[in-house]
């Protein structure tokens, strides 16, 4: 199966069906990305340091980030839009400035949720800016950051650019890309494409049905994406070869079990978010 793919692929680079603008970034094909989905949040609070520290201790590809902006401007790891569902607080994270925010608890949570996993260290645990990300992990990790809600953030493209640039995360390496950026939400990912050309940019879809995407969607993902997001129980090996073959990643969300890994592996997918980031450890790296 993997012959035939990278057949096709050369049959696509000859008939010049990879992305179109010069300002696309790649990101290397040889490589199955593990992406630890919102740290590694089958074993922690997810979007706490102790999540992205143990992604970290288990070697993955990339910390995955989810963003949210306090009242006061500053982007936040946090998944929903509220702050109920991972911190001892109500309401939400707009209207809360980060000194607010920093009060509430965001480990407590998850040993009542999940008493098995349960550690008193987690209840230690602060909701982290991504500035505080960036200080702590430095260049140790890469960064999978997800634009969150832009519709309700204005200048948070902007922000998360400024943030990068002094943290110097904006740059070519020879390995995979120091930061990758992905959303929902296609005018944010143009704007932010506009801002910082250099940086791989997923658009993530979340099919209701059976994934398919139409030759004019191609055309424009080209313009500005360097992969796609799209959640697991959605795809065939069809879509994501065609998706490859116009010059796209794909990468699968979300990983919740082993059997689901090695079949995004056996489906030549690019990379797969999981929460448990220790299911990646017995995958073949090497395309054989
Ligand atoms: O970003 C990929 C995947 O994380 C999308 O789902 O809801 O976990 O952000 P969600
Ligand atoms: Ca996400």
């Amino acid at each position: 199966m993997r012959l035939l793919f990278f057949i096709l692929v050369i049959l696509c680079l000859v008939a010049g069906c990879d992305n179109q603008d010069g300002n696309i970034q790649p990101i290397a094909n040889d490589k199955f990305l593990i992406i630890a989905h919102r740290g590694a949040s089958a074993f922690a609070p997810e979007h706490t340091m102790i999540a992205y520290e143990i992604a970290h201790e288990a070697d993955v590809d990339y910390i995955e980030i989810d963003l949210q902006m306090t009242k006061d401007g500053v982007l936040v790891a946090m998944h929903d839009e509220k702050v109920d569902r991972t911190t001892n607080g109500t309401g939400f994270v707009k209207e809360y400035t980060l000194e607010e925010l920093k009060q509430l608890n965001a480990g407590k949570w998850f040993n009542e949720e999940y008493p098995g996993l349960a550690n008193r260290e987690f209840e230690q645990e602060e909701v982290p800016t991504l500035e505080e990300i960036f200080m702590h992990f430095g260049d140790d990790v890469n960064y999978y950051i997800e634009l969150k809600s832009p519709r309700i953030y204005k200048g948070m493209e902007e922000e998360l650019f400024a943030l990068l640039k002094k943290y110097d995360l904006i740059r070519e390496t020879q390995d995979l890309p120091k930061v990758i950026v992905e959303s929902f939400n296609e005018d944010s990912l143009t704007n932010f494409h506009a801002l910082g050309p250099a940086l791989p940019l997923i658009q993530l879809f979340s099919f209701k049905e059976k994934a398919t995407l139409s030759h004019s969607d191609y055309k424009r993902l080209q313009t500005y994406a360097s992969g796609i997001g799209v959640n697991i129980k959605s795809v065939d090996q069809d879509f994501i070869h065609d998706a490859q073959l116009n010059g796209l990643q794909v990468h699968l969300y979300s990983i919740k079990n082993e059997i689901d890994v090695k079949n995004a592996f056996r489906l030549d997918v690019n990379g797969v978010f999981i929460d448990n980031p220790t299911f990646g450890e017995h995958l073949p790296q090497e395309e054989s």
